[in-house]
């Protein structure tokens, strides 16, 4: 059977009904069964090794009782695909057994949180071999005699952080190995099966409704967090998605130069003013798979010719990194496309004069694309994988933020999201400095001051010879003026009858 029928026939490990997508357990088997080959070709791996894996805790809020609403580990996910907090996982490398460890809860859960399920409840819901507690699980795993634990620690190369080992009291009676996995888990995450990628085309598909319903509503005079609110509800209310992948960054005016604007000491609260460019960069998540898209326009609805000229610049390197990726392209290689495109249309608007070639020298493209072409998405919106031992960051301006600098591989799922801003202290940098200066026409650079920046970030999985685009919204200027134009067909977020 292959993937697709598989996961048609098999019941939902995940489905909020309506027009939700059903999700089988059988994506998480194939994900354990993936871990288990890469770990059998691992030197260092023994016979009657068990990789163990600890789930996520429910915190709370500071030191109250109040619950954050919570959202799985992405390793244990991958893993498990289970969304309940507090669990561990065993895989056996050699024969594929996977045990799930659930707690026992109190009597009292059942009056605060609602049912208590037994065992079997868990073992048929995410079609684990077995199910026991955790309570229990130094006599499990003792009565397993493996010759070792392999615990998850590694380093995330976005954040630098170190993921959390699993642990519990009594640990220290087994061999524990903590750097075996971590290499091998990260390579499986790094290329999606047909499964995860039906799932990936399912989150691009209720955000880029979500961005487009907004392209229609967005008028000057509402506020930001407004059109942060409505994608919130779209996403939820028509795809069951509860959490957004990051933060929703609503930036208008000179706020779309701010990267990650949004964020609680910038909280998406300007007004939307009339000259504005709009630039919102927001992602659904469906059972913790993300999706990340970027939509930039004027919030009237018609560009200005300085909009335009930035807007289509834009368009123009996104377009040409995406005709160019394939399998074996260096994604740093992608990286200096978008900004020769970039330098090529700053000179044709006549912000920047002279050779192309002699600006790359000195990195002028970074003044105005200061993050990297785009990185790998999955489980986590920033994917882990970029960075693997050998693979080092190209430390040049603009290129040290690339999250990942390795070749493009088949099955991989990035985001292509180039962009041009006007960041005052990265242009008063170049002004300052001669060797960039010397390029650029202080005089029209000056009208854009205050413009905020352009990015456009699409999605895309890599196929044998191409790309597939997730992502579709209103691309070119005409397609964007004629689809905000007609506000006529509007799109409402209101949810359909019960299916
Ligand atoms: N939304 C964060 C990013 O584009 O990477
Ligand atoms: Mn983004
Ligand atoms: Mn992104």
């Amino acid at each position: 059977m292959d993937q697709h029928s598989n996961m048609a026939a098999a019941q939902p490990v995940y489905w909020l009904g309506k027009d939700t997508l059903r999700v089988s357990a059988a994506l998480f088997a194939e994900n354990r069964r993936r871990l288990c080959c890469g770990l059998k070709d691992k030197d260092g791996v023994e016979p009657r090794s068990l990789v163990l894996l600890q789930g996520g805790e429910q915190k709370q809020r500071f030191c109250t009782d109040t619950d954050l609403l919570f959202r799985q580990e992405s390793f244990f996910h991958w893993a498990f695909g289970v969304t309940e907090p507090d669990c561990y996982g065993s895989i056996d490398v050699d024969s594929g057994k996977s045990i799930l460890f659930v707690p026992k809860l109190p009597e009292s859960y059942a009056t605060w949180m609602g049912e208590i399920f037994p065992k079997e409840h868990f073992k048929e819901k995410y079609a684990v071999d077995e199910v026991q507690y955790v309570c229990d699980i130094v006599d499990v795993l003792s009565d397993l005699s493996a010759a070792a634990l392999l615990t998850l620690r590694g380093q995330n190369t976005d954040s630098g952080s170190i993921c959390r080992e699993a642990s519990f009291e009594g640990i220290s009676r087994f061999q524990v190995n903590n750097t075996l996995l971590h290499p091998v888990i990260v390579e499986c995450r790094l290329t999606k099966t047909d499964m995860e990628l039906e799932v990936l085309r399912y989150t691009n598909r209720i955000s880029s409704e979500a961005h487009k319903m907004i392209m229609k509503h967005v008028k000057p005079g509402q506020k930001e967090y407004e059109m942060e609110s409505l994608f919130q509800h779209y996403c939820y209310a028509k795809g069951g998605m509860r959490h957004t992948s990051y933060t929703c960054i609503c930036g208008t005016g000179n706020n779309s130069s701010i990267l990650h604007y949004g964020h609680a000491g910038a909280p998406n609260e300007k007004t939307i003013a009339a000259g504005d460019m709009c630039l919102f960069d927001m992602g659904g998540e469906y059972y913790c798979y993300s999706s990340d898209i970027t939509c930039s326009f004027p919030a009237t609805g018609k560009f200005t010719p300085d909009q335009r000229a930035v807007y289509e610049a834009v368009l123009r390197s996104s377009r040409a990194v995406m005709a160019a990726i394939k399998p074996g392209v260096k994604w740093t290689d992608m990286h200096r496309m978008a900004d020769r495109v970039h330098l090529e249309e700053l000179v044709k608007m006549g912000m920047l004069s002279g050779s192309v070639e002699d600006m790359l020298k000195v990195h002028l493209g970074s003044v105005f694309m200061p993050h990297g072409l785009g990185h790998l998405l999955g489980i986590d919106v920033h994917d882990v994988g970029g960075y693997p031992e050998g693979v080092e960051r190209v430390d040049e301006p603009g290129l040290r933020s690339l999250r990942m600098a390795r070749l493009v591989q088949e099955r991989m799922v990035l985001t292509v999201e180039p962009g041009i801003y006007f960041i005052n202290h990265l242009l008063d940098q170049a002004l300052a400095n001669p060797a960039q200066s010397c390029f650029i026409n202080n005089q029209v650079l000056a009208r854009f001051r205050g413009f905020g920046g352009v990015r456009i970030e699409d999605d895309i999985a890599v196929t044998a010879d191409g790309i597939e685009l997730l992502t579709c919204v209103p691309r070119t200027v005409e397609d964007i003026e004629e689809f905000m134009a007609d506000s006529a067909k509007t799109f409402s977020p209101v949810v359909s009858a019960e299916k």
